[in-house]
């Protein structure tokens, strides 16, 4: 299947007027922002959604064995994770579990240490439960993010901070944390009795030669670990598909399990159990397009950038980019409203992530690569001349 063909409708988040009119203040833009793809989804994946709505019956369905092998072997061929089935917790969004972890592991005025420029989500979370967000940025050495784990040691010390959540694949700078590095935090968490949530949603889009490490490998180490996860971006089902919390202490799990009954969340969704099975079982060959796909655009952007003021940090999962552009604004809101007026393409400002992202820009890539050739070019045409030292 040739990926490059177009979706006739694109999602309908990315591209509603309203939706382009109060990010962007005008409507004829490109919408390349909101983490969704355009590609057709895999043609297993249709061919089963399509029998299943043809046999029309939707009455209640539960995820029968056949599905939960399916998503083991998925995760014991690419992770080399043993996922014991009563480990999981469905839940309909990773949002909602990292909230019900927040108030059932934290007082209201504790600490969540997050580490931006980061999901926005996470921020949005501590806000609505009540907390405090506690930041430990990253640092950005040699056009590439690293945690600072001297200031990861003092947060985690501060008895106020009990939660540490993690992005892994890193969303918006597409770090793949490496073993050493994951290994360090494991460290700090275990030292400080932090609970560690890891969100790896993005862990099957990982590039050119980089490898993906779960923190559920290091549970014999450390059990106080919550890996919220899903296969919606993956395969995009993002607007189908729902998520799930894996969950190895006994504990915990009964503490969210308890919450999760109360509210009752766990329904299946005919529609996301169908799509997930045929994915895990028929969609490794589809994902390995798409991961092509995704590194063909990074080279185009590298090689379109070589002259341009304009920095790309290359990511090593996900399929986004950060753009640098510290060296043609100044302001960011000026950059932002400068770059939309004259390019006419809608990225996510990078403070959208938090400040530490300011005068970077988030630009998503899971498109055809003539698209992401022509929204490159538009981009560099439309910074103005002039240069600042950063
Ligand atoms: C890191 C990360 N976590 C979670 C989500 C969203 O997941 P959900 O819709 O299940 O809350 C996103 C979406 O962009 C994301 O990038």
């Amino acid at each position: 299947m040739n990926l490059d063909q177009k979706l006739n409708h694109l999602p309908l988040t990315k591209s509603r007027p309203n939706t382009l009119e109060s990010l962007f203040r005008k409507t004829d833009i490109i919408p390349m922002w909101v983490a969704d793809m355009e590609f057709q989804i895999a043609m297993p994946i249709q061919d089963a959604l399509i029998r299943r709505i043809s046999n029309s019956g939707f009455g209640y369905e539960y995820k029968p064995d056949s599905f939960f092998l399916a998503q083991k072997k998925w995760y014991q061929q690419n992770y080399q994770v043993d996922v014991i089935k009563e480990h999981i917790i469905y839940s309909p969004t990773i949002t909602t579990t990292i909230s019900i972890l927040i108030e059932k592991f934290t007082s209201e005025s504790d600490g969540i240490i997050i580490q931006p420029p980061v999901f926005m989500e996470f921020r949005d979370v501590i806000r609505n439960t009540n907390r405090r967000i506690i930041k430990n940025p990253l640092k950005l050495t040699k056009k590439q993010y690293q945690i600072d784990f001297n200031d990861l040691e003092l947060k985690a010390k501060s008895e106020n901070n009990k939660i540490l959540i993690i992005c892994n694949p890193h969303n918006p700078v597409g770090r793949v944390w490496t073993k050493e590095e994951l290994k360090q935090v494991i460290r700090i968490c275990k030292e400080n009795d932090l609970l560690l949530i890891s969100d790896e949603i993005h862990k099957d889009i990982i590039l050119f030669d980089n490898q993906f490490t779960s923190v559920l490998q290091f549970i014999n180490d450390y059990e106080k670990i919550v890996v919220c996860t899903s296969e919606a971006k993956t395969f995009n089902l993002c607007g189908i598909a729902d998520s799930m919390a894996i969950i190895p202490n006994e504990d915990i799990r009964k503490t969210i399990s308890t919450t999760f009954k109360k509210y009752n969340l766990g329904r299946t969704n005919a529609l996301t159990r169908v799509a997930l099975e045929s994915a895990y079982n028929k969609g490794q060959s589809w994902l390995k397009e798409v991961v092509n796909t995704v590194e063909k655009n990074i080279k185009s952007i590298e090689s379109e950038l070589e002259s341009s003021k304009i920095e790309l940090i290359k990511p090593e999962g996900t399929y986004q980019v950060w753009l640098d552009f510290r060296k043609v604004y100044k302001d960011t809101k000026e950059m932002f409203n400068h770059l939309t007026e004259n390019s006419g393409i809608g990225l996510n400002a990078g403070h959208w992530f938090g400040r530490e992202g300011a005068l970077f820009m988030r630009m998503n890539i899971a498109t055809s690569n003539e698209k992401v050739t022509y929204a490159i070019k538009k981009i560099t045409k439309a910074v103005p001349n002039k240069s600042f030292k950063q």
